[in-house]
């Protein structure tokens, strides 16, 4: 769990759901170690998911009054926090003007600045599950359940890939509520893009085990919605069949994660290939972290990050 910070120390907020069961607690003060800031601690705010503007206007009233708070980390929340609060922010990088989401929120010279970082940690992490030319090699399309803060910044991602071999022909995005499907519509119209995306509104798993049935071999199948860790189940049904050869994302990296499970037992017969969140989050934790202190995070010292996170896990 968080502890209180003491008076001298600094506050970085992380704001997410549950916050308190984070590895990031045990990693932080480490990290903080590697980055030189000791005093800075991590103090959790957990938010439930889609709560109202009032309560997301208040965290981030706090983050900016606060003169011991350096900034903070948002998760889950990054889209539905900058939509009740736009007024708050003095700046919003490129990338957070066209997804609407802040991940990093940081201070300087007195005004409060948000970053989203999602489709450069996304990214990251999934170029070092693929490896160059993935599409062009095999053909495989995207099917990402959840079309909230990440699964938009994946797409972002690789609609911005400058190699044609690096974009999927296909992403087809699964979301709850047509609003999210409707705002990545947005994104993607505002942008110029051969990647065919396909926006279908649905929470029945049973229709998302038929979208997957239908994806040809070497799919990438992401589960997006936080279910498995915010929220119980998976977005697919015990009986789904992943394609074969396929990668089966799960952005978490903790909670049950049923869904990484159902994809754990079809390694073998299907030639699955299973991830979890955890390189999705070193590189989101370490890219923030890096921001609101105001220091870049070079490949020496995100190796070193890496490696305490890992020894902490
Ligand atoms: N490993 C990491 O570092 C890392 C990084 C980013 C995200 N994540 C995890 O990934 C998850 C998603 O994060 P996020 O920031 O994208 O959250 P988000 O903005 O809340 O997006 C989640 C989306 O999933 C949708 N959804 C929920 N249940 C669904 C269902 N049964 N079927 C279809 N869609 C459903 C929600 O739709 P509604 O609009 O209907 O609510 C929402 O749009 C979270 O659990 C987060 O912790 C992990």
């Amino acid at each position: 769990m968080p502890q209180p910070a003491a008076a001298h120390d600094l506050i970085f907020y992380f704001v997410g759901v549950t916050t308190g069961s984070s590895f990031a607690n045990k990693m932080f003060p480490t990290w903080m170690e590697l980055f030189g800031r000791p005093e800075v601690k991590l103090v959790g705010i957990d938010h439930k998911i889609h709560d109202n503007p009032a309560a997301y206007r208040a965290t981030l009233a706090r983050i900016k009054d606060d003169p011991a708070c350096v900034g903070a980390l948002v998760t889950t929340h990054k889209l539905d926090m900058l939509a009740a609060a736009p007024d708050l922010i003095d700046y919003l990088d490129p990338y957070a003007q066209i997804t609407r989401e802040v991940s990093a929120i940081s201070k300087r010279d007195g005004r409060l600045e948000g970053h989203a970082f999602d489709p450069i940690t996304a990214g990251l992490s999934m170029d070092a599950i693929v490896g160059k030319d993935y599409f062009a090699r095999t053909g495989g399309h995207v099917l990402c359940f959840g079309a909230g803060g990440s699964g938009l910044a994946t797409l972002l991602h690789l609609i911005n890939q400058p190699a044609p071999g690096d974009r999927p022909a296909r992403f087809i995005a699964v979301n709850r509520s047509q609003g999210r499907l409707d705002h990545m519509r947005r994104m993607v119209e505002s942008h110029a893009t051969a990647i065919g995306v396909e926006y279908i509104q649905n929470a029945d798993p049973a229709r998302n085990d038929a979208l997957m049935a239908a994806l040809p071999a070497h799919s990438i199948v992401i589960n997006a919605t936080g279910m498995g860790k915010d929220t119980p189940g998976s977005p697919i049904t015990n009986a789904g069949l992943f394609p074969t050869y396929a990668i089966a994302w799960e952005f978490n990296y903790r909670g049950a994660l049923d869904f990484m499970h159902q994809a754990l037992r079809q390694v073998e017969a299907r030639h699955v290939t299973v991830v979890d969140g955890w390189a999705y989050f070193v590189h989101g934790w370490a890219q923030v972290v890096g921001q609101v202190l105001h220091q870049e995070v070079t490949p020496a010292l995100f190796a070193r990050l890496a490696a305490a996170a890992a020894a902490v896990r």
